[in-house]
């Protein structure tokens, strides 16, 4: 399994995420909703320019991972992403990915993140022979949460974690949601699941 691949679900298609979106990150994360449970404020130029460099790095780092943008009718609405565990307590690199999304606001609530999500866990499963996929954010984020849960994953634990500057909402922890291989397996039944 070489590079990440091009994925398409009904309305979206899944282009590795590269130097011609960057303006659209930077549109993205100039939101304050939208970073709302990650940064807490709108992102400058210069921060989005500095986290573009990070993102495209994560394609190097496990083969057939990292940040894919989402077109629809050809228009950048967000990006998704499969990367490599990060910290020890996530478990081993070998076998997992975490899953993650974030969508300009006025694409919001149009089913585009579990559509977009749902394909990326059937890849990750079928294609790159993923073993478990986990997703964290913080317990306040219903949104997400609810994302989670629409694709069939479960919560594992709430955690807390020790931040610097913590955000309106840290005091209730992170939470982490997971599914295995097995579980999407029985989930999708004999064939692949719909998007
Ligand atoms: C999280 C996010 C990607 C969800 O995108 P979306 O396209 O609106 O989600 P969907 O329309 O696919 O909805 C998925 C599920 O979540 C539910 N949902 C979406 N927004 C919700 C909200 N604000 N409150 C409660 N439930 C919500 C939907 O009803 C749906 O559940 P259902 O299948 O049981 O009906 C979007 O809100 C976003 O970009 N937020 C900012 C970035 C962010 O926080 N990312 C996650 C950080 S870890």
């Amino acid at each position: 399994m070489g590079a990440q691949a091009v994925l398409r679900t009904r309305r979206i298609e899944l282009v590795p995420l590269g130097d011609e979106h960057l303006e659209a990150e930077v549109e993205l994360d100039s939101d304050p909703e939208v970073m709302r449970y990650l940064t807490g404020r709108a992102s400058t130029r210069a921060e989005v320019v500095e986290r573009h460099r990070r993102r495209l790095a994560v394609a190097h780092v496990v083969p057939g991972l990292g940040f894919w943008a989402a077109l629809v009718d050809g228009a950048f609405v967000g990006w998704f992403i499969l990367e490599p565990p990060e910290r020890p307590d996530q478990g081993p690199v070998a076998g997992q990915a975490e899953l993650g999304y974030r969508l300009l606001r006025r694409h919001w609530r149009q089913g585009l993140a579990s559509e977009g999500a749902r394909e990326l866990l059937r890849h990750g499963f079928a294609d790159l022979g993923l073993a478990r996929v986990f997703a964290e954010t913080m317990a306040v984020n219903a949104a997400s949460r609810a994302t989670m849960a629409a694709l069939g994953m479960t919560h594992v634990r709430t955690s807390h974690l020790d931040q610097a500057d913590p955000l309106p909402g840290t005091e209730l922890g992170e939470v982490e949601y997971a599914t295995t291989r097995a579980q999407w397996l029985s989930r999708a039944g004999a064939g692949p699941a719909s998007a």
